[in-house]
């Protein structure tokens, strides 16, 4: 078990550049399987969502080799039976139902795991592959597709524009018989930055990022692959904003897209931070002596609005803001776990599903909190530093999922704070043990 160890109150200055996006390098690994020439991802980070994204493509038969910050995918016969363990481990494991669908004619994907922030159905990614012409049956802990024949082309309308099944859909409609068009897609970045990939091995793909985007099928598996460089990681650039705005300082976020954070940006520049955007990159800036305004009124919501996964970050920004805050989630009915960590470090905080409301002028004091889910967890570290003393966060684990190691990266901006191992249960034991001796 790890926690992350802060000591609050040094301010930052320095400049970062944000990983690759892990919401592009899971779908992408999982795209890999439907090329029939190798692949490389360059600078991916190494996160443990992509541990166990490499861990079940190895599972299902693929060979992705790391070289570096490189991850090499040779073209490989996969099987369609996911381990539960794997599915479990997150989110990303949905990413595989269409790949393997296509590769291996059938699908068993247990459910898939991932952060905890309310119930996180499939049904879009379901209905879509159903109108394509899979057999789906599902169980309690389950779901298995089969397809007679290739799956084939469909007009398809999602219900709501979410990322994950948008992302499903173009890669079935990729390699499926006949065009596709799908409604209501969602426009993340992450999604043109797949379709890119999907693009380079051979498919043929308009209008990603935008609501409406047609493919033509390549009627089986795509007959190239290649290289590509994912996106720069935006909720990471937020992340090192937010930083700076609760330790003051100025910090220059290089190599990012501004224009994919632009409402978080926005958001810090009304609380008081200077921000100077240009094309490929950030200065943020705040005086320490000076504190943030806080009355904001936020509301989460699908791209282009503001990002669900920077409403935590926002709050923490908030809690030592002047003046009363509130932030909805319209995403997920339990984005605000992190509040009782803020409660615990002397915020005013209230947490009600998909709402939070937050006091505003706390003084922060060091406590020993939990990270409830990723964002939560990152949320937690950015108020530490923002608080008098050393405080620790427990259950770090989730933060690795999206960072490959937060603690450093703030401390190359001048902040105090490290990832510190804790005796498991067992080790706790015998030195216990050996210490009655
Ligand atoms: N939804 C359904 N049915 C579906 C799919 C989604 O009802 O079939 C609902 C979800 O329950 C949720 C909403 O639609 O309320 C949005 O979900 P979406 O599918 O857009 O999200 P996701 O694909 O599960 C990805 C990211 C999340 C990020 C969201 C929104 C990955 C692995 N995860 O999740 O990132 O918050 O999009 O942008 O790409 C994170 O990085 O910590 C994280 C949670």
């Amino acid at each position: 078990m790890e926690r992350i160890k802060i000591t609050g109150g040094r301010v930052l200055e320095g400049r970062i550049r944000p990983a690759a996006a892990k919401n592009s390098v899971l779908p992408l690994l999982a795209a890999s399987l439907l090329c029939s020439r190798p692949c490389v991802l360059r600078g991916v980070p190494r996160l443990s969502d992509v541990d166990a994204s490499l861990a079940l493509l190895r599972a299902v038969g693929a060979g992705p080799v790391r070289r570096g910050p490189d991850i090499l995918l040779p073209p490989a016969a996969v099987c369609g039976h996911v381990p539960p363990e794997l599915a479990g481990a997150m989110r990303g494991s949905v990413f595989y139902l269409a790949p393997l669908l296509v590769r291996a004619g059938t699908v068993e994907l247990p459910l898939p795991g991932g952060c905890r922030l309310g119930p996180r159905p499939i049904d879009i990614h379901l209905a879509g592959l159903g109108a394509m012409g899979a057999e789906i049956s599902e169980s309690e802990s389950a779901v298995t597709l089969r397809r007679q024949g290739s799956l084939h082309g469909v007009d398809f309308t999602l219900r709501l524009p979410s990322v994950g099944a948008t992302l499903t859909l173009l890669m079935a409609a990729a390699c499926a018989r006949g065009e596709t068009v799908l409604r209501g897609a969602a426009c993340e970045p992450e999604i043109a930055d797949t379709a890119a990939f999907l693009r380079m091995a051979g498919a043929q793909i308009e209008g990603a990022g935008t609501p409406v985007i047609r493919v033509r099928g390549a009627a089986g598996p795509l007959p190239g692959g290649g290289v590509h460089l994912p996106l720069p990681d935006r909720i990471a650039a937020a992340t090192y904003a937010a930083a700076v705005a609760l330790a003051g300082g100025r910090i220059a976020v290089e190599h990012c897209r501004p224009g994919h954070l632009a409402p978080f940006l926005r958001f810090l520049r009304t609380a008081g931070c200077e921000i100077t955007a240009g094309p490929d990159g950030f200065t943020a800036a705040r005086d320490p002596d000076i504190p943030l305004w806080g009355g904001a009124d936020l509301c989460t919501g699908a791209w282009p609005e503001f990002a669900t996964d920077t409403a935590p970050l926002a709050a923490a920004v908030l809690l030592c803001a002047r003046g009363e805050s509130h932030i909805h989630d319209a995403l997920f009915q339990n984005r605000f776990a992190c509040a009782e960590g803020f409660a615990a470090m002397g915020a005013l905080v209230r947490a009600d599903g998909r709402d939070l409301w937050i006091g505003g002028d706390a003084q922060l004091h060091a406590a020993c909190v939990t990270a409830p889910d990723l964002r939560g967890g990152a949320a937690l570290v950015l108020a530490a530093l923002a608080a008098g003393g050393t405080g620790t966060v427990m259950d770090s684990g989730h933060i690795r999922r999206g960072y490959q190691d937060l603690p450093a990266e703030l401390t190359t901006l001048g902040a105090r704070c490290t990832y510190v191992k804790t005796m498991s249960d067992a080790t706790m034991k015998t030195a216990s043990a050996m210490q009655m001796r």
